[in-house]
C-alpha cells in the first residue's frame, strides 16, 4: 500500500482514531493476524471460528501500526462502522492517488479466475502487475488486492464476480476499471439472479462503469462475440468495443478483432491455435487443458494487446502461461496409466459441459469416468439442469467416437444426473448415484485400468477435491 498516516486512514474511512494520528501505515493490509507485516494495518473481522478483534494485540505485537476495528481494542486503532466498507473506501482512495495504474476488470459466469491468471501472466511482461491470488475476490479479497497497489504498480488485473444485481457495479466503484472484459453469460448462480437475462444485466454493469471512448484514458470494453448476450452489451457502454471470437470453420461467426483459428487439442486436451489480430497472426499452444480455455486466452490476449503488448509477446506469453489457481482442470497421470482430471473447484452447467468434453477427448482409446457432485445455486431449475447434464454426458463422444463409460453422481442433489443419463437408451455406459466420495472411490477401485480417465467435478460446497487426491494416492499404494 502507499504510506498513509492514521489520521488520513480515519478520515477516508470515516472512522474514529484511537492512536497517534501521525503514525504511518507502510505495510500491507491483512485480515489474518499471522500475515501482518511490519508497519501494516490489521483489519479485525469475524471469522468462522474466531473474531479478529481477539487478535488485535497480537497483530500489533507482530508489527502492525494499528488495527481497523468495529469495537474498542486495547491497541492503536481506527474504529469504523463496517470493515468491508472501510476497506472499500481505503482501496478507492489508494487507486485515486495512483492515476498511472491501469485497471482491468474481468467478469463472466465461467472462466474468470483462469482468464485473470492468463491475463496477469501477459500483462506482467509490460510492467509491475497486481492480481488477486486464486479467487480472492470477495468483499475482503477485492479491496485487499487493490490495497496491495503502490507507487511502483503499473497494472491491476481484477476478477469481478457477482451473485446479484449491483455487485459488479460496487466492485467497479472500489477500483474503477478502464478496461472491462466480459467472458460469457451462463448459469452460475442463475438461481439467485433469477434467469440468464438478469445474469446479463449484472455482468454488464462492468461495461456500464467504463469511461467513454477516446482521449488518453478512454475506456475499452472487451466482449466475447460468440456469446450473443455478451455482444449485446456493446449497446450498454460508452467505451470503445473490442471483440474476440473462436472461429468455427463450419459456421463463420461475426468478424471479431482477436480470433482463434485452427483450434486443435493434443492427447491431454491442451489447445493449439492460430491467434489472429489486426497486426497479424501467431501460433499458440496452451499449457492449460480444455477447449474452453481458448476463449479465455483470447480475452487475455485482447486485453494485453490494448495495454500495448506485441503480438509475438502475447503468443509467447500464452504458450508459457501456467495454471496459477488450483483445482481447475488439473490433469495428472498416475504411474499405472490412469489419468485424473481434478476440476473440483466449482461447477455450473456450462463448466461441467466443458469438462465432460475435455474428458471425452482425453479418454480416446481408453474409457472415461465422470465423478460429478452437484451444481449449487441453480434455484428452481436445479433438478432439470442436473438431468440435462446427465443426458449430455451420456451422449458425448470423443473424437474417436468413444464415449463415457461411467457416470457417478455423488450426493443426493446430484442424483438427477443419473436419471438424465438413463434417458439415453443407446448409451452403453453405467450410471449410478452414491452417497459420498468414499462410495465413488469404492466403485472405481476395482474398475480402473491403464488408459482410463477420471474427471472429478462439483460445486465448491461438495468438496470433491479430496476424491481426486485419493485417486492420485491410490496409484502410489
Ligand atoms: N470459458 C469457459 N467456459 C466454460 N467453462 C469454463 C470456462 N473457463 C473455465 N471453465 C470451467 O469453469 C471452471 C472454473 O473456472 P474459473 O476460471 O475458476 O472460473 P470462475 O472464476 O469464473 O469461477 C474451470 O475448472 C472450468 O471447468
Ligand atoms: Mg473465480
Amino acid at each position: 500500500m502507499i504510506p498513509l498516516p492514521l489520521a488520513r486512514i480515519a478520515q477516508v474511512t470515516g472512522g474514529q482514531l484511537h492512536a497517534d494520528p501521525d503514525a504511518v501505515v507502510r505495510g500491507e493490509v491483512a485480515i489474518d493476524s499471522r500475515r501482518v507485516s511490519p508497519g501494516g494495518l490489521f483489519a479485525a473481522v469475524p471469522g468462522e471460528r474466531s473474531d479478529g478483534h481477539d487478535f488485535a494485540a497480537a497483530a500489533v505485537a507482530a508489527g502492525a501500526t494499528a488495527v481497523l476495528a468495529t469495537r474498542p481494542v486495547p491497541v492503536p486503532s481506527v474504529l469504523v462502522a463496517d470493515v468491508p466498507d472501510a476497506l472499500a473506501a481505503l482501496a478507492r482512495f489508494v487507486v485515486d492517488a495512483l492515476p498511472a495504474v491501469r485497471i482491468a476488470g474481468i467478469t463472466g459466469s465461467s472462466g474468470k479466475t483462469s482468464t485473470k491468471d492468463l491475463a496477469a501472466q501477459l500483462v506482467e511482461r509490460l510492467g509491475p502487475t497486481i492480481a488477486p491470488a486464486g479467487s480472492y475476490n470477495n468483499e475482503f479479497g477485492h479491496p485487499l488486492t487493490v490495497l496491495r497497489t503502490d507507487a511502483s504498480t503499473r497494472y491491476l488485473v481484477l476478477e469481478l464476480s457477482a451473485r446479484g444485481i449491483g455487485h459488479v457495479a460496487h466492485l467497479c466503484r472500489v477500483a474503477p476499471p478502464r478496461y472491462g472484459v466480459v467472458l460469457n453469460v451462463g448459469h452460475a448462480h442463475a438461481g439467485e439472479f433469477g434467469g440468464l437475462d438478469q445474469v446479463a444485466r449484472a455482468k454488464g454493469e462492468l461495461v456500464e462503469a467504463l469511461p467513454a471512448a477516446g482521449g488518453a484514458a478512454g475506456g475499452v470494453a472487451i466482449l466475447n462475440a460468440d456469446d450473443p448476450r455478451v455482444l449485446a452489451m456493446a449497446s450498454r457502454t460508452a467505451a470503445r468495443v473490442v471483440t474476440f471470437s473462436v472461429e468455427d470453420p463450419g459456421a463463420p461467426g461475426p468478424a471479431a478483432d482477436v480470433r482463434a483459428a485452427d483450434v486443435r487439442l493434443d492427447g491431454l486436451g491442451r489447445p493449439s491455435f492460430t491467434l489472429l489480430t489486426p497486426e497479424g497472426s501467431a501460433p499458440v499452444t496452451l499449457r492449460l487443458h480444455g477447449a474452453h480455455n481458448v476463449p479465455n486466452a483470447l480475452a487475455a490476449a485482447a486485453l494485453a494487446r490494448e495495454l500495448g503488448l506485441s503480438l509475438d509477446a502475447i503468443a509467447d506469453g500464452l504458450s508459457a502461461a501456467v495454471a496459477r489457481s488450483r483445482w481447475r482442470m488439473e490433469v495428472h497421470q498416475r504411474a499405472d496409466g490412469v489419468t485424473v482430471i481434478n476440476d473440483a473447484y466449482n461447477a455450473n452447467p456450462e463448466s461441467v459441459r466443458a469438462a465432460i468434453d475435455a474428458l471425452a477427448h482425453l479418454a480416446q482409446g481408453g474409457r472415461g469416468f465422470a465423478v460429478l457432485g452437484h451444481m449449487a445455486e441453480l434455484g428452481d431449475s436445479s433438478r432439470a439442469s442436473h438431468e440435462a447434464i446427465g443426458e449430455f454426458a451420456a451422449r458425448v463422444s470423443g473424437s474417436s467416437g468413444s464415449g463415457l463409460a461411467g457416470l457417478i453422481a455423488v450426493g443426493e442433489e446430484a442424483a438427477p444426473l443419473v436419471a438424465g443419463a438413463r434417458r439415453v437408451r443407446s448409451w452403453p455406459g453405467e450410471a449410478l448415484a452414491v452417497p459420498d466420495g468414499a462410495a465413488a472411490l469404492d466403485f472405481l477401485a476395482n474398475r480402473l485400468k491403464p488408459g482410463d480417465v477420471v474427471l472429478v467435478k462439483a460445486s465448491r460446497a461438495a468438496r470433491l477435491e479430496g476424491v481426486a487426491a485419493e485417486l492420485l494416492e491410490e496409484a502410489d499404494r
